[in-house]
């Protein structure tokens, strides 16, 4: 089901051909970065409803796939990526607003992201949209073995 984003361009849910045009294509939109388990089907087949694509003719410009955690009143953004030639043109705010409007309406108080240390564009952009380390936190907020041993990672959350 199309829906309207607040502003054009449109945000759409991703089907499975959406989902198979990122797959085929996630070098590029993650520059390179080998992110392919990251990109699990559950995120279409048992999480679609809070997966979304902008698209751009035929291509897919950006994407976003969140989940409503079950553990807390939180959206977490999973992943989200803009293709390189896209970027810069507010997609990925775009995209975290809508996702954030839907997490709200799933009485979720918080939206929450994480990224690695070494991922300057996506703290640059996680920084952009309000997101902070939990309260008290200084700085960047990276959580010391949070994917496990020696796998820091900078946990972003914001209040919706
Ligand atoms: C991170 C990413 C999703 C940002 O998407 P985007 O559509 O370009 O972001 P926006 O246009 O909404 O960015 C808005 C603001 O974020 C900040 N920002 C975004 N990308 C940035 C970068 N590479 N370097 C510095 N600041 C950046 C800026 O403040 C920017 O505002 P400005 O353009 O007026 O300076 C995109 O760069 C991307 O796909 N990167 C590869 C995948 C990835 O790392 N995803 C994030 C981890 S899940």
């Amino acid at each position: 089901m199309d829906q309207p984003a607040s502003s054009s361009p449109r945000i759409s849910t991703c089907t499975k051909q959406d989902y198979d045009r990122i797959i085929k294509d996630l070098p590029e939109f993650w520059d390179g970065r080998d992110t392919r388990r990251l990109h699990h089907p559950m995120l279409i087949h048992e999480f679609g409803n809070s997966a979304f694509v902008i698209r751009d003719g035929q291509a897919i410009a950006a994407y976003l796939f969140g989940l409503i955690s079950q553990t807390a009143p939180v959206g977490y953004v999973h992943a989200v990526a803009v293709r390189p030639d896209m970027r810069r043109k507010r997609l990925g705010h775009q995209l975290l607003d809508h996702f954030a409007a839907l997490a709200r309406g799933r009485s979720c108080t918080h939206i929450k992201a994480i990224t690695t240390p070494s991922n300057a564009g996506s703290i640059a952009f996680h920084k952009s949209l309000g997101m902070q380390g939990e309260p008290n936190s200084a700085g960047v907020p990276v959580v010391a073995d949070y994917a496990g041993h020696n796998e820091p990672r900078v946990v972003f959350w914001k209040a919706i």
